[in-house]
């Protein structure tokens, strides 16, 4: 429940990132050693992981208030990632490297569709064929073996930078025999923290962060300590909530670096920020100017931004454009914007927002994570009361979010 209308001021933590630290959970099944992951973040997807990588026959304990996580592997006794995690969470998708690099053989539901499009998983199979596994299709599942018991190190070329094929191929290739290169690889910031996980488990990875990953395989890998890099996404998401509601924040733990495509579009929109190494202060303006955005994978602008984006135009001064190239039904949000007032025009994977004065108080309903985010900034600028529901989709990519907004002075409440 939000009264919107309050300028939002103050310091704000931004916790560990949820796409950095899903792959690196699913990373530990490739050792026995015990693996210490730092600085974790109190999300639901965290702990769908847990579950889903105790069940194929880790150990995983958790301290809350260290933020600790403690996870060791001493044998594969599972194989199958289920249909009802794989469907909740697309991310237990990414078991299947792993598996195949450590035990050679997995069983992975194929993840359905989910609100933002169909989101097949062609890449990751395309290329664990190309290292010599082999891929039988039945009943929703895949099963994959290594022909010869272990993957080989091959070339394998992405047709598109997918951020989880390359991760899981990524992960796939440790252990591998032979040298892989993944071209085409997405050069997400959250690949880069994976890859560093990994080399400091032994692994031999150069290049990630770049479009080519080269991987030199290795026998094993043993144990390490790794802390979560920030989540640039949720720090993008505060930066707009200052934005829209014309208030002034710095947010705390934060890489600039990761956040050069947002923050050059909130500059652009007009507002005022400054950078130190983990710092970054926004000043918001009364209402932004408009811009023509067009999401791509990293550098360009994140998808994961986009809804954020899409609600702070409702107010910007002018018609803004707004393409979404990533996802082919990222637009759930819209339908729920216009709910509150704002003036937007669909056409395929264009939206045309005209900007207004302000927008209104309404009841609405989360679709999906990053639409609920947009929401909550909608209703942080909006007169009057807007009531979000479905919060449970926000709950499993933001910790505390409503704490996180009440310390910036918003009015906003669980219910
Ligand atoms: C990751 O999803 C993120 N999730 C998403 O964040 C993010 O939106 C996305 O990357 C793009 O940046 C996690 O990291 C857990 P993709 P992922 O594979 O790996 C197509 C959030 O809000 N594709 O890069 O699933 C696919 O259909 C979530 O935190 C294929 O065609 O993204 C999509 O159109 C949402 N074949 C596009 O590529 C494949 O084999 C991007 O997908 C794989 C993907």
């Amino acid at each position: 429940m939000i009264n919107g209308g309050k300028p939002l001021s103050g310091t704000v933590q931004i916790s560990s990132s949820k796409n950095a630290i899903l792959p690196i959970i699913s990373a530990c099944l490739l050792t026995a050693d015990e693996c210490i992951i730092k600085d974790i973040p109190g999300l639901d997807d965290v702990f769908v992981m847990c579950d889903l990588i105790s069940s194929l026959g880790s150990r995983v304990e958790a301290n809350i208030r260290k933020r600790e996580l403690y996870i060791s592997t001493p044998e594969i006794t599972g194989h199958t990632a289920p249909y009802e995690l794989v469907s909740k969470m697309r991310a237990s998708f990414l078991v299947l490297g792993p598996l195949l690099a450590r035990a050679g053989k997995a069983k992975v539901a194929l993840p359905g569709g989910c609100p933002i499009g169909t989101r097949p998983v062609d890449l990751h199979l395309k290329g664990f064929e190309a290292m010599d596994a082999q891929i039988e299709y039945g009943n929703g599942y895949i099963e994959a073996t290594a022909r010869t018991g272990r993957l080989k190190g091959s070339r394998v070329y992405l047709d598109f930078p997918s951020v989880g094929a390359t991760e899981n191929l990524l992960i796939g290739a440790v252990l591998a025999e032979g040298c892989t290169s993944i071209e085409n690889a997405a050069s997400e910031p959250e690949i880069v923290d994976l890859a560093n996980f990994l080399n400091k488990m032994g692994a031999r990875i150069i290049g990630a962060g770049t479009d080519t990953i080269t991987i030199e395989g290795v026998d094993r890998v043993h144990g390490a300590e790794h802390a979560i890099m920030p989540d640039r996404i949720e720090a993008g998401t505060l930066m707009t909530a200052a934005a829209i509601t014309g208030g002034d924040i710095t947010l705390r733990n934060v890489v600039p670096e990761h956040l050069k495509p947002v923050t050059a579009k909130l500059l652009e929109a007009g507002m005022e920020i400054s950078e130190s190494l983990s710092e970054i202060r926004i000043k918001g303006v009364p209402r932004p100017f408009p811009l023509n955005i067009k999401t791509h994978p990293f550098p360009g602008f994140p998808t994961d931004m986009q809804a954020q984006f899409l609600a702070l135009m409702a107010r910007a001064q002018g018609t803004s454009v707004i393409v979404e190239t990533i996802f082919e039904n990222r637009f759930m949000h819209v339908n729920e914007l216009r709910r509150m007032g704002a003036q937007i025009r669909l056409d395929g994977r264009t939206a045309v927002i005209e900007g207004s004065e302000n927008l209104q108080g309404a009841r609405v309903r989360a679709t999906d994570l990053r639409a609920g985010a947009a929401l909550i900034l909608a209703g942080l600028a909006a007169r009057g009361t807007t009531e979000v529901q479905d919060i449970h989709h926000i709950d499993r990519g933001y910790e505390f979010i409503e704490n996180k907004l009440q310390r910036l002075g918003a009015d906003i409440k669980r219910m």
